[in-house]
């Protein structure tokens, strides 16, 4: 039952994470323009936000190319990630594991320097700076252990830093979901004050929820 609600949850938040990398894969190729339908949701709810929209639109314009390889290797990160948790592929197919695991971890590599550069580099707002550095970090160190851990044959360390570095790249949906309540609390505090306190938030929740998933499922695994 526990096992089921968290699938479910991983599958809603993997859903969202995918949704915002093609919106703004076809905002980049100027498909669709997100910053209409953002004003129309933001406006009545959150409209010092709304107001600060087509600047934080501009910033990803501006840099084209590395949102675009920050999206897409993030959003195939998600999907693929997600599969290398179900037991029975993990069982049924190992080469599928190894491979796509390796795979996985180059993507995390593009994704996250493109972060970092997003986001420390070129941010909105200042305030993005240090929890993306953090987070780019721990995006970068956690696949390192676990692979090292799996080449000594310590699966249960493997295990338990795939799961930290997963929800590190769920984290950027938790942002997502928390982002405007946090706005709205803050209101009428300027958007560009706070983007950084959204990005803790939502970092923070995931990382936490991650660990107390570990420590609770520990002992059943060393069983
Ligand atoms: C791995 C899964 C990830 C996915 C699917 C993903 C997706 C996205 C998307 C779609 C955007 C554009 C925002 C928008 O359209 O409003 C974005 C922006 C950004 N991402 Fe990621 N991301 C991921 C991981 C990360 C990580 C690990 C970092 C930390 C280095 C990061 C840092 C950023 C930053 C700083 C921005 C610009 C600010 C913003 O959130 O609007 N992302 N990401």
């Amino acid at each position: 039952m526990r096992r089921a609600l968290v699938w479910s949850g991983l599958i809603v938040l993997v859903g969202l994470g995918v949704i915002s990398a093609v919106v703004r894969v076809l905002a980049i190729a100027k498909v669709k323009s997100v910053t209409d339908a953002r004003l129309v949701a933001a406006a009545t709810m959150l409209p010092d936000y709304a107001a600060e929209i087509p600047m934080i639109e501009q910033g990803f314009a501006d840099n084209p190319s590395v949102t675009l390889i920050h999206v897409t290797t993030g959003g195939l990160f998600l999907m693929l990630g997600l599969l290398q948790f179900s037991p029975s592929i993990r069982n049924r197919h190992r080469q599928f594991h190894r491979w796509s695991g390796r795979f996985l971890v180059g993507l995390a590599y593009l994704s996250g320097v493109a972060g970092i550069w997003l986001g420390v580099v070129a941010p909105y707002s200042p305030t993005e700076r240090a929890p993306t550095a953090m987070a780019g970090v721990m995006f970068l160190i956690t696949p390192i252990i676990a692979v090292t851990s799996v080449r000594r044959g310590n699966l249960a360390r493997h295990r338990e830093w795939m799961i930290r570095f997963f929800a590190v790249g769920v984290g950027i949906v938790v942002i997502r979901i928390v982002g405007p309540f946090i706005i709205w609390f803050m209101s009428p505090t300027p958007f560009r004050d706070i983007v950084g306190l959204t990005f803790w938030a939502g970092w923070i929740i995931s990382v936490l929820v991650a660990e107390v998933w570990i420590r609770r499922t520990r002992a059943r695994q060393l069983r």
